[in-house]
């Protein structure tokens, strides 16, 4: 049983760390577009849509697996919620505890009801609109990245399995 809830976490985490990019490479084509579009007054069209939709849905997965993590397979979450109040005094399990998760939860939730506005704006707004909700989700999922350096830091290209807390 241990050896299965070590091998889904595995791929989990590999799955939550990687899925990273494919999400950054969209919302910069999202930006990118945004930006051109606004700027010439162009015409909203359906990729547009379908990018913005691709990119929320990429999104909503990430939180998906992060969830799973958070409520499941992630020897971090279980031994923070094993001592919360040991847990707040320790910075990396507050983090994974408390400020990654609630900092994501708040950009996908901002980015979802964003997505759900511009489609329903009128076509001239569409751009200026993405643009707006596209940086301020990248500041938001930014700022809850646990960077290469931080103490809480984790890899940007894992290629190792990820220690178990200390006192796991
Ligand atoms: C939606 C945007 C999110 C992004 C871009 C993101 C990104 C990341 C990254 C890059 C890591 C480090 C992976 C590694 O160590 O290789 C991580 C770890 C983690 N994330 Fe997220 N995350 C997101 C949302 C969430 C949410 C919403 C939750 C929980 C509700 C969550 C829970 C976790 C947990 C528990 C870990 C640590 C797992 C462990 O090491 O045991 N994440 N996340």
């Amino acid at each position: 049983m241990r050896a299965y809830v070590l091998g889904v976490y595995t791929i989990l985490l590999l799955a939550h760390s990687y899925l990273r990019w494919p999400l950054l490479l969209l919302f910069l084509l999202l930006l990118a577009r945004g930006v051109a579009g606004w700027v010439r007054r162009a015409q909203w069209q359906p990729m547009d849509t379908g990018l913005l939709q691709a990119a929320t849905r990429l999104l909503s997965l990430q939180f998906l697996v992060g969830l799973l993590l958070y409520v499941a397979f992630s020897p971090w979450i279980r031994v923070a919620l094993e001592d919360v109040g040991a847990a707040m005094r320790d910075a990396q399990l507050r983090y994974f505890l408390v400020e990654h998760a609630l900092l994501m939860a708040i950009a996908v939730t901002f980015m979802s009801i964003a997505t759900g506005r511009i489609k329903r704006a009128p076509a001239e707004r569409r751009f200026r609109g993405t643009v707006v909700a596209v940086l301020i989700t990248l500041i938001l999922v930014g700022a809850a990245i646990p960077w290469p350096g931080m103490s809480a830091g984790r890899p940007l290209f894992r290629v190792q399995e990820q220690a178990a807390p200390a006192f796991f």
